[in-house]
């Protein structure tokens, strides 16, 4: 693993991330673009499935929201891999990073099960509420995980 991880750093893109300053912050900014259009739109659906304004069908608003979130989700992770290879070794022996992706990796499956299983709108009102209240504490619980990154020591 180890060797794994130094490889990594080693290539030429890692190199790229340590040291161009405007190129690590080009793409820090694209990761927190990627976050808010992940955040934003989750967060509206998730207020939808926890009962919240009614009178908008669950089936238009997932046909709007969820295509906007995965776009955010796909260009926070292909960012967040980015950032990562600036230091493998260092954010791969923080635990809280580590927290961070088992989050993210939770979320993923909570979306995935509702919408693989009984489907946004088909899903009953009790299994849309649980689905949105974990969303609704699992996204912000990564992001939070994800800011605190940079204060907490190795
Ligand atoms: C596989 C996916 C991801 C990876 C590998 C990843 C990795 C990283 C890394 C390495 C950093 C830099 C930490 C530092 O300051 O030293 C970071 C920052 C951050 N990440 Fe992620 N990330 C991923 C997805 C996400 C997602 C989905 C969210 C939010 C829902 C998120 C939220 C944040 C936040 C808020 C920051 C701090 C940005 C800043 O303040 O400049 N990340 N991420």
């Amino acid at each position: 693993m180890e060797a794994l991880l130094t490889s990594l750093a080693d290539t030429a893109l890692a190199e790229w991330m340590r040291l161009s300053r405007w190129g690590y912050a080009a793409i820090n900014a694209l990761h927190v673009l990627g976050i808010a259009l992940l955040i934003g739109a989750i967060l509206a659906l998730d207020l939808r499935l926890l009962g919240w304004r009614q009178r908008l069908p669950v089936r238009e608003l997932g046909q709007l929201l969820q295509p906007v979130a995965i776009a955010g989700l796909l260009l926070a992770m292909a960012t967040g891999a980015l950032l990562f290879l600036a230091d493998p070794s260092g954010y791969a022996a923080m635990p809280l990073f580590l927290l961070k992706l088992a989050l993210i990796a939770l979320a993923i499956a909570n979306a995935l099960l509702l919408n693989l299983g009984p489907g946004l709108e088909n899903a009953s009102p009790r299994r849309q509420l649980v689905a949105g209240t974990l969303s609704l504490l699992l996204w912000p619980a990564v992001l939070l995980a994800g800011r605190m990154l940079a204060f907490v020591d190795g």
